[in-house]
């Protein structure tokens, strides 16, 4: 799938706009049109309901995106939230040096001669893109006299003394750029009127610390027992230093993350249990393909409080990436919060007359990864009765549209008909009313934007009452009663 058509459709249909684009844009920001608003609430509130609402043990949060900065420095995000950053002395670029690779390439007719220039990328790979054109360029070769690169080093493995020599990505000059330096990526503010130290806040870079800083309330004013979990749903701002890939890495997104609270006995049992329900809830919704992964971390990558933790990743066209993070963060968050606060947030076991800090699994998922996942995963090309055609499928649950209704021509009482159906539906379902153009035309409109079922009023349906539903997918068309058009379509729907 190529991501540039995937791109322009999002944009064409209304699922996803470049933000302030009058402007000019804002690297790092995207806006949801009326279709990708749709798809992306779907998206969450099949992740509220599931693992919210239809459980026992969860409750949800809404806290406040600006928190007491206290917060941040017992979460460890003022001392150690930062990426490695470089500056370029000739553009003024900045890049994160940890996906900064260097290609060193020999003069084929000199091989003392070397240059060596830095690609950007998450992998190798992808920081290779058009180096091989500016390495002719340097070397005053043709492309096609360029060997392949002799080594690729990431950035920050090259010496000190070898530096110098790196050409930077936006520029032909050596030596350009700095050392890396740790940036910070929490977004800073001032709260009140007075621009001082003292005001500093913070935009929060997670949802996760307002769960474990309303940790008492939920036990205080809740009868839950552990083991239960506390979810949440909502922004989160990072200062990213190299926004990329569409929407996969932002500079605002929204998160949606679950904190669960158990015995430090049944932890492992708990991490598992997530681990593989988390995986299955986006199998569940259509990521079939070998295209979804669970990547257990090897120990040397664990952070030191956690004894696992595994990704769930998704090959998306520019390389495999992670979705979603499940961590087993023992008693460290509780532990950080009771240390700052100086308030106890142990729980006691009234059956066993335990007290103990408990151990937290967190399940961590960003709803704009995803949306990007599903929007890849739906996305297909084909063909139906020799046309060519793009259609999303989604999962009936997710699709922004879940039914156009269509009359196959504009008279014979077929418009009304169809009216009466559309308003029937709509308040159940999130419908479309199309009555314009050639119906093959208005089929493919929807096939586009994934709308799962069309259902069309034609001639028959005056005389004995029902209408034909086409599916999105295999494009059959079958006849159905319109006297119960929303039991029949909730019935499709299930599956
Ligand atoms: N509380 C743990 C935590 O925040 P994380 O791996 O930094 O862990 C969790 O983030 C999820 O949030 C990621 O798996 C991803 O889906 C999403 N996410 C993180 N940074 C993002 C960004 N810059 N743009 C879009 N989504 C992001």
């Amino acid at each position: 799938m190529d991501m540039e058509k995937l791109v322009s459709l999002c944009k064409r249909r209304g699922f996803i706009f470049p933000s302030s684009e009058i402007y000019g844009g804002l690297n790092g920001f995207w806006d949801y049109g009326p279709l990708g608003v749709e798809l992306k609430r779907n998206i969450k509130e099949a992740w509220w309901r599931d693992n919210v609402t239809a459980r026992d043990d969860m409750v949800g949060l809404d806290c406040s995106i600006i928190m007491n900065p206290k917060v941040w420095e017992a979460s460890g995000h003022v001392g150690g939230f930062s990426d490695p950053m470089v500056d370029c002395k000739a553009t003024q670029g900045r890049y994160r040096a940890d996906q900064m690779y260097v290609f060193t390439y020999a003069d084929p007719r000199d091989p003392n001669r070397t240059v060596l220039l830095a690609g950007l990328g998450s992998n190798p790979e992808e920081a290779a893109e058009g180096l091989d054109r500016k390495a002719a360029k340097m070397l005053k070769i043709k492309p096609a006299e360029v060997p392949a690169p002799s080594s690729v080093t990431p950035y920050l493995d090259i010496p000190d003394d070898q530096r110098d020599r790196v050409v930077g990505p936006q520029t032909d000059e050596p030596g350009t750029l700095t050392p890396p330096r740790a940036f910070n990526l929490m977004f800073k503010t001032y709260v009140g009127a007075l621009e001082s130290a003292s005001n500093i806040a913070y935009l929060r870079p997670e949802t996760a610390q307002g769960i474990f800083a309303n940790f008492k309330n939920v036990c205080d004013t809740t009868r839950l027992k552990i083991p239960f979990g506390i979810a949440q749903i909502g922004k989160s701002f990072r200062n990213e230093i190299n926004p990329r890939n569409f929407t996969f890495r932002s500079r605002e997104f929204e998160q949606m993350e679950i904190e669960f609270f158990c015995h430090p006995d049944e932890a492992a049992t708990w991490y598992r249990y997530w681990r593989d329900a988390r995986f299955a809830w986006y199998v569940r919704h259509g990521l079939r393909s070998d295209r979804l992964r669970l990547r257990d971390h090897d120990p040397a990558e664990l952070a030191f409080y956690s004894t696992a933790t595994a990704d769930i990743e998704y090959a998306f066209p520019f390389g495999v990436s992670e979705l979603e993070g499940i961590a087993h963060r023992g008693d460290y968050d509780l532990t950080q919060h009771q240390k700052f606060s100086g308030k106890d947030l142990s729980y006691f076991d009234d059956e066993t007359k335990q007290r103990f800090v408990p151990h937290v699994i967190e399940p961590s998922a960003g709803a704009d990864r995803a949306t990007l996942a599903f929007l890849c995963e739906a996305y297909h090309e084909d063909e139906v009765g020799g046309e060519a055609r793009t259609v999303l499928k989604f999962h009936p649950r997710l699709a922004p549209i879940k039914a156009a209704v269509l009359p196959l021509v504009k008279k014979d009482g077929m418009p009304e008909m169809a009216a009466k159906i559309y308003r029937e539906l709509k308040t159940h379902y999130n419908v479309f009313y199309d009555e314009k153009g050639a119906i093959g035309r208005r089929y493919r409109r929807q096939d586009e934007v994934g709308t799962p079922f069309c259902l069309t009023i034609d001639g028959q349906s005056l005389q004995d009452g029902t209408v034909t539903i086409r599916d999105r997918d295999d494009c059959r068309q079958w006849r159905v009663p319109s006297a119960n058009i929303v039991g029949v379509l909730a019935s499709l729907m299930a599956g």
